[in-house]
């Protein structure tokens, strides 16, 4: 059976980071993945994840399975994060919330839900969005379909193109949003832009799966959960696919969340009922670990108030850094103006370099870029952007 297999190509993310650890220049930078560096380029374990480990390895009583849908204190604190504590949907019981493995776990989890409730529904992606998306839905044997999102010229969002778009997704159809940091672009929708997007989902019945894997990493935890929280405000039913992969530096923990809201707490109770199934017959129950952190700093007011610090360090660095590597690009003489890297938000944006750049910044500098030319900025230090900016001048030349 297996002698016929042609070899799989790699990931286009994931796979860079395999290439990057084999390159032995010494001088390397990777802005290929998404995840955090700090100003010396570690990617260290969070203080507040260190003591809540601390706090759980001598609490700890048992290894035992947690129910198929996770830490009920979990769920819960994930639901205030999501739309504020005290929030409606979370007063009338509209939200149901699985523990998943990671972000990707989330994302899965929803697309079996869908395929499950409605096997005929088009998953609508943006153009650009992350590689994995579509791989993602296609796995659980649902169509996908994009609709425009970024504009190459104005590097910005193609809004009349997307919203001219979503005026014609079929009732029933899911319309996949980055909810903060679109990644590949890092270029957001305003708060107008949210209500009008939300408006158009609610008007058409179409269903909105929010992909949340870089709360915080924006403007702030509320302020990057506007669009979220406008979009249920305006549609009774949606998904969010979060993940604390990034705001809590977990990303080998694996630990993410999957909250349904419905219109009351019956169809929430139903649906919960069926993400469950989703749930058991993929990985059975999510794993605790992470989990249990993520629960034990939420639950902490003290806890919680020096991870949000820690948080917003990760955030300033990583705006600081665009400032700088715009700055720096043009006392290099790059001839071209990167400024809108400055006004993006969260980890990527999307270079503009083209494929044929992005190669040779790889094998005449060993700088690591994802195809698209999308960058990481939080692998920015200000030891490496000079040589990072004099790479790109060159490729650029
Ligand atoms: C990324 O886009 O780099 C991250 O979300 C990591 C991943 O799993 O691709």
């Amino acid at each position: 059976m297996f002698e016929t297999i042609n070899p799989a190509p790699e990931d286009s993310i994931l796979g860079l980071t395999v290439a990057f650890q084999k390159d032995s220049n010494p001088n390397k930078i990777n802005l290929g993945v998404g995840v955090y560096k700090d100003g010396n380029g570690q990617t260290p374990v969070l203080a507040t994840v260190k003591e809540a480990e601390e706090r759980l390895l001598r609490s700890e009583a048992t290894k035992s399975y947690l129910p198929i849908d996770g830490l009920a204190a979990y769920a819960a604190l994930s639901q205030q994060i999501v739309f504020g504590s005290g929030h409606d949907i979370l007063a009338a019981g509209r939200a149901a919330t699985v523990q998943t493995p990671g972000g990707t776990g989330a994302l899965r989890v929803a697309a079996d839900f869908v395929r499950r409730i409605s096997p005929q529904a088009t998953v609508w992606l943006s153009d650009p969005t992350w590689p994995n998306h579509p791989n993602v839905f296609a796995s659980a044997a649902l169509q996908v379909q994009t609709y425009p999102y970024f504009e190459a010229e104005t590097n910005s969002v193609a809004f009349d193109r997307m919203m001219a778009a979503l005026e014609t997704i079929p009732t029933g159809d899911v319309l996949l949003l980055h909810a903060c940091c679109h990644n590949p672009t890092g270029a957001d929708l305003s708060p107008q832009q949210w209500q009008a997007v939300a408006a158009v989902c609610a008007e058409r019945g179409v269903l909105p799966l929010l992909d949340f894997a870089y709360q915080g990493f924006g403007d702030g935890l509320d302020e990057d959960a506007t669009g979220v929280r406008f979009v249920a405000e305006q549609c009774r039913e949606l998904l969010v696919a979060g993940s604390y992969s990034k705001n809590f530096g977990l990303y080998n923990e694996r630990v993410g969340a999957l909250t349904l809201v419905a219109a009351n707490s019956e169809v929430a109770e139903a649906a919960h009922s069926h993400l469950k199934i989703c749930v058991r017959t993929n990985y059975s129950n999510p794993p605790a670990h992470g989990g249990q952190i993520v629960a034990e700093i939420l639950g902490d007011p003290d806890l919680r108030q020096r991870w949000e610090a820690e948080l917003a360090d990760m955030r300033n660095r990583i705006n600081d850094m665009r400032h700088l590597f715009v700055e720096t690009l043009d006392e290099l003489g790059a001839g071209r103006d990167f400024s809108f890297i400055a006004q993006q938000r969260g980890m990527f944006s999307f270079s503009g370099l083209t494929p044929e750049q992005v190669q040779a910044l790889r094998e005449r500098h060993s700088v690591y870029v994802v195809g698209s030319g999308r960058i990481n900025v939080a692998g920015m230090t200000e030891a490496n952007v000079e040589r990072l900016c004099s790479a790109i001048v060159d490729v650029l030349k």
